[in-house]
């Protein structure tokens, strides 16, 4: 079923954090996932050790280059999702991840430097797709991003402009910074089971989680999935 990976040359600007946030609320609707936790570090092994983790998660972590289109393979045939986190930064097991992909995540900061980044982004996308003889469906998703409309900065704006002005195409949700979305990693277990003495504004954030993933969803069914 649809391979989702996530991708950014770029360090720290989210991948890991979007793909827990999208893994645990496809799975809240009942639909098993595999994660492929492709990052050295892997943090998603880590939460997947933590209590709380749903039966229908299953957290792989992916350590051999040459094993990765394997695993994939066989995680697509078992799962209704996958989600794949790569590291940040270009490798062969990045390439491999995204020939596998029906659909190519890019997170994005509001930075001038952030935009710049993704633009190579956007290339290795559209290689792989060259690669496979296939168009490889892709989207930038914008993190950490002030939570009101008001508070985004000029820069951020700016990114935005340019990507419509590429014709990058976009979520059309982004995603706030919030606490909630960092207690995933240090509480564990998914959005649904904190609790307000855990974290601030976690219905807020419970909304944009959901809202952000029908949004994914959505994509996959216009036929992102080819
Ligand atoms: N929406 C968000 N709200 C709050 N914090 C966030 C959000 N997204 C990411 N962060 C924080 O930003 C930092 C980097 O995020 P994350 O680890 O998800 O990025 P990454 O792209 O996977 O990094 P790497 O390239 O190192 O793998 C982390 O401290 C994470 O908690
Ligand atoms: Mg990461």
């Amino acid at each position: 079923m649809p391979v989702i990976t996530m991708l950014s040359p770029k360090g720290g600007v989210g991948k890991t954090t979007t793909a827990l946030i999208l893994a645990t609320e496809i799975a809240a609707q009942g639909s098993s996932v595999v994660m492929i936790d492709a990052d050295p570090n892997f943090p998603l092994a880590r939460w997947a050790k933590k209590d709380g983790k749903p039966d229908n998660i299953e957290v792989i972590p992916e350590i051999d280059e040459d094993e990765i289109i394997g695993t994939i393979d066989a995680a697509r045939k078992r799962a209704d999702f996958v989600v794949v986190d790569l590291e940040g930064k270009a490798s062969a097991r990045a390439t491999s991840a995204l020939l596998m992909s029906n659909l190519a995540l890019i997170p994005i900061q509001g930075s001038e430097l952030d935009a710049v980044e993704a633009a190579r982004a956007f290339k290795v996308v559209r290689n792989a797709g060259t690669a496979r003889q296939r168009p490889l469906p892709f989207a930038a998703v914008l993190t950490r991003a002030p939570a009101s409309l008001r508070l985004w900065t000029r820069d951020l704006k700016a990114v935005v402009a340019n990507l419509q002005e590429a014709g990058i195409p976009m979520i059309p949700t982004a995603l706030a910074e919030r606490g909630a979305f960092r207690g995933l990693f240090s509480i564990g277990g998914t959005l649904a089971e904190m609790t307000n003495a855990d974290v601030g504004s976690l219905d807020s954030a419970r909304i944009n989680a959901a809202a952000f993933r029908d949004d994914v969803l959505a994509l996959l069914e216009e036929g992102a999935v080819v």
